[in-house]
């Protein structure tokens, strides 16, 4: 019996399987709003036989966007477009869910395929970024310091787009706290030099994350799964190191979130990083065994018995993979042939005919 390929049930939602999309911005929205691209390129991981296909960093408004071209979810026009593609993934069978995200002072900056790099300037259609202190990312243009209406608006946009992302049917949502945008940036020392209640100590830091998700959990009432991603650590002297995420989550899921996404780093330019397959597997499983709570593993997750050992060590609730699933689609049905599931438990009935080479 694979681990993998069992559902998991959190709250009111079963997720079929253990194997997800990770979330993976296209830069390919106008004006926030998905479109066919983004609508053929989720669908077909469902097709692909993915327990859960997460959206990729919606932003909450437009100054949250990292390039001008970024998916949102600040308004109705960009709901009513994520309806369809919602439809889709579940018709495959698949669970939808977005993430929520805000990219403070990584805001603003060229997509990676465009001929320029860095932050857009004014003219070209950027805009002041903001952050919780007036140092820039490395490179990028120095944002503004957010004042305490500024945070709070923060707070009331992540609140306004779960209730969308809600209303357009994602099943479940997912809190962006990684990666070196606006919520990690509140959460590292390195990027964080506040002197008032949301700045110095842990506690203080951890304020904007824990006000968003109990935010989020208030909007979305009790059935909705709520995911977090961390960053486990920044990966560079004096920044954040796991057990200080591990500390976070546990407040994070007091405060209402079901399960973290453990990823790592983003946060500064200077990060020092070992790669290498399931390189992050570690922090998962450090935060899992420090909250109890559900983790999911993410990074150079590229095969079904890797990801299977993962699930059997304890290490994580679930895997989440990015490239693999941009390389192959079908990622999720190649990981249950190579773990020996039977294919009528993952593939779609339409599709099993193309499961054995025998004459049709
Ligand atoms: C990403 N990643 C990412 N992460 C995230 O939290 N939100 C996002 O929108 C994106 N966008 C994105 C775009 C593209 C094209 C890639 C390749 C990656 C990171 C991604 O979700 C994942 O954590 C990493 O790619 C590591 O996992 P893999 O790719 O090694 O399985």
């Amino acid at each position: 019996m694979s681990l993998l390929f069992s559902p998991l049930s959190i709250r009111d939602t079963t997720i079929p399987n253990r194997l997800w999309v990770s979330p993976m911005c296209m830069y390919s929205a106008e004006d926030g709003v998905p479109g066919d691209w983004h609508h053929v390129h989720l669908a077909q991981f469902a097709s692909g036989g993915a327990g859960l296909v997460m959206s990729e960093a919606a932003a909450v408004s437009p100054e949250g966007r990292i390039s001008p071209r970024d998916a949102g979810i600040w308004n109705d026009a960009q709901r009513d477009a994520w309806a369809p593609v919602v439809r889709s993934i579940r018709a495959r069978g698949a669970v939808a869910g977005i993430q929520l995200a805000h990219a403070g002072r990584k805001a603003s900056t060229w997509w990676p395929f465009a001929d320029a790099s860095g932050s857009v300037p004014a003219p070209e259609g950027g805009w002041t970024t903001v952050a919780p202190s007036p140092v820039a990312y490395e490179g990028f243009a120095e944002p503004q310091e957010l004042d305490a209406d500024g945070i709070a608006q923060v707070v009331a946009d992540f609140r306004a787009a779960a209730r969308r992302a809600v209303d357009a049917g994602f099943e479940v949502l997912e809190v962006h706290a990684a990666h070196g945008y606006l919520l990690h940036q509140f959460l590292s020392p390195l990027s964080n030099l506040r002197d008032d209640a949301w700045g110095g100590s842990l506690e203080n830091r951890a304020r904007l994350v824990l006000d968003v998700v109990r935010a989020v959990r208030a909007e979305v009432g009790e059935a909705v799964p709520l995911f977090v991603r961390f960053s486990a650590v920044d990966s560079a002297p004096g920044g954040l190191e796991v057990d200080d995420v591990a500390t976070v989550a546990g407040w994070a899921a007091d405060a209402g979130a079901d399960l973290f996404d453990v990823s790592a780093s983003g946060l500064v330019a200077h990060q020092r990083i070992e790669v290498g397959p399931g390189y992050q597997v570690p922090y998962a499983e450090r935060v899992r065994e420090r909250t109890g709570a559900l983790t999911a593993a993410v990074g150079i997750i590229t095969n079904g018995r890797q990801a299977e050992e993962i699930l059997a060590a304890g290490s994580a609730d679930a895997v989440f993979a990015g490239r693999e699933f941009l390389r192959d689609p079908h990622f999720a049905l190649r990981a249950a042939g190579e773990l020996g599931v039977e294919p009528e438990r993952v593939w779609p009935p339409q599709y099993i005919r193309g499961y054995r080479a025998a004459a049709f």
